[in-house]
């Protein structure tokens, strides 16, 4: 049977985004149906043109990555969330399309679904387990069951050892390198093979 994975993600200027696209590809590469969706932009222009990096990503994924639906929730048979951290939380955009699931709540579409999240901080201190953990809540209410990677693969060193997900420290303007892609990637697999697992 082949399983469905939908990566939703929120990233304005391009790190979670390349999290979400190595970790959708390690999913496919287990032969998972993957979607990869970002969430709807809410900031006003005038903020994300403030930014260069912001609006350079917003231009570069518009049409090349569609905006999750809450369809998208419920054709997947497995999640994984990416946010930047705001704050050591999940960033607004991200929350507000998880708090247009009431709906989806009450009918139990989400019930022991696996789910797993990754994100990207500034710093290597500024909050990147805080804002997984802050994600995972969300799990725990929908009755997911939650996938870590913990400590699973030894490659898992290289990228800083994070067992709660994939982070990535920017340093505001590096993009995730070799060793963080490659947790992504087995953060997909694992994801995808511990559906399977439980399909079975
Ligand atoms: C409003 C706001 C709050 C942030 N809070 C933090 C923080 O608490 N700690 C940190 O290390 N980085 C923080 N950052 C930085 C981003 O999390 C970081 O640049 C991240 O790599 C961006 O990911 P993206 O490229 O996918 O948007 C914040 C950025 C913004 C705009």
């Amino acid at each position: 049977m082949s399983i469905r994975v939908a990566v939703i993600y929120y990233s304005a200027t391009g790190n979670v985004h390349a999290l979400a696209e190595a970790l959708a590809k390690g999913a496919e590469s287990r032969n998972a149906e993957v979607r990869l969706r970002r969430v709807e932009e809410l900031a006003p222009d005038s903020a994300i043109d403030a930014n260069p990096a912001w609006r350079a990503h917003v231009d570069a994924t518009k049409n090349s990555v569609p905006v999750a639906t809450l369809e998208d929730l419920e054709w997947a048979s497995a999640y994984a969330f990416g946010t930047p951290t705001r704050f050591g939380n999940v960033s607004s955009q991200l929350k507000q399309f998880m708090d247009q699931t009431g709906g989806l709540w009450q009918a139990g579409v989400f019930h022991n679904k696996p789910a797993t999240s990754f994100t990207s901080s500034l710093n290597r201190h500024g909050g990147q387990e805080s804002t997984i953990l802050s994600l995972n809540n969300v799990f725990y209410h929908w009755g997911n069951i939650i996938v870590p990677p913990g400590y699973t693969d030894p490659l898992l060193f290289a990228a800083g050892g994070n067992p709660y997900g994939t982070s990535w420290p920017s340093g505001g303007n590096e993009r995730p390198d070799g060793a963080t892609l490659d947790a992504a990637h087995y953060q997909g697999r694992h994801l995808a093979d511990i559906t399977t697992q439980l399909a079975s």
